[in-house]
């Protein structure tokens, strides 16, 4: 058998860390979850416990009862310790299982990766997923609160950059740069597209009217999006504290 892509790195993880995380791919994906007849969703890298993956898969089946999710991780030991808890498979980037996923979770893996090397696991990954998937690349605090995510298409192309952040312990929106994914946090300088639009959350953050941090938020982001930057959705999204741009808008160069 061919040896798994990829590495063994730190296995740190937390109960509800990817809460913003399941919550942002139900949403995205929501139609093509619901429509498929056994959608399978793959947990790249669980980690040394499979809690999130659980909390993903009851997530999923919230939205469809026949929803498969497996778990692969590159370290043996946690595929083992994760026997009878979840479906967990060892294996790496090329995604070994039978049958194509609609959805990839890879949460806190390519973080510890070098930025040389994220572009070939996105297409690997994605080359693996069904018409219509997607790729999601983020990564969070201990906690879960301060997260940010790539959607990336069937192609290997990211489409959407997500923050997504508890509103409650929020000092300013740029709290999310030390958290932002492989591919932005290099790029996160004076000039950049990524460090743009952490100014321009910041300065309307700053400016809006005091009326408590979810209507703080949702005035952020809607004035961000009258400045020219391309937000999508609305209030609906806005009062969970995410907010989420076309990617080309913050693409390094
Ligand atoms: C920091 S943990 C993330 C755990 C969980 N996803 C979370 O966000 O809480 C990263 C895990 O990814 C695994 N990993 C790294 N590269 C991988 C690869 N190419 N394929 C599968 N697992 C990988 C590591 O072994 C490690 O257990």
């Amino acid at each position: 058998m061919n040896r798994p892509v990829g590495r063994v790195t730190r296995g740190t993880t937390g109960s509800n860390r990817l809460r913003r995380f399941d919550r942002w791919i139900t949403y995205l994906a929501e139609r093509e979850i619901r429509s498929d007849a056994s959608p399978l969703s793959v947990d790249l890298g669980f980690g040394s416990a499979p809690t999130t993956t659980a909390q993903w898969q009851r997530s999923l089946r919230r939205v469809n009862p026949a929803s498969q999710v497996v778990g692969i991780e590159i370290d043996r030991d946690r595929v083992a310790a994760a026997a009878g808890i979840i479906t967990a498979v060892h294996g790496g980037f090329e995604i070994p299982t039978d049958r194509r996923p609609l959805l990839i979770r890879a949460a806190n893996v390519l973080r510890q990766y070098p930025l040389d090397e994220v572009t070939s696991a996105w297409h690997l990954m994605s080359s693996r997923l069904a018409p219509g998937g997607w790729l999601i690349d983020g990564t969070c605090d201990e906690q879960g609160r301060l997260a940010a995510m790539l959607s990336i298409d069937a192609t290997g192309q990211p489409v959407w950059f997500t923050v997504s952040v508890r509103l409650a312990d929020l000092h300013t929106p740029s709290q999310v740069a030390a958290r932002l994914p492989k591919a932005l946090i290099h790029d996160n300088i004076a000039g950049s597209g990524i460090h743009e639009l952490l100014e321009a959350m910041d300065r309307n953050w700053a400016a809006a009217p005091r009326w408590g941090a979810r209507q703080r938020w949702i005035h952020m982001a809607r004035t961000v999006r009258e400045q020219g930057w391309a937000v999508r959705d609305s209030q609906n999204r806005w009062r969970l504290g995410e907010l989420t741009v076309a990617w080309e808008q913050v693409a390094p160069d």
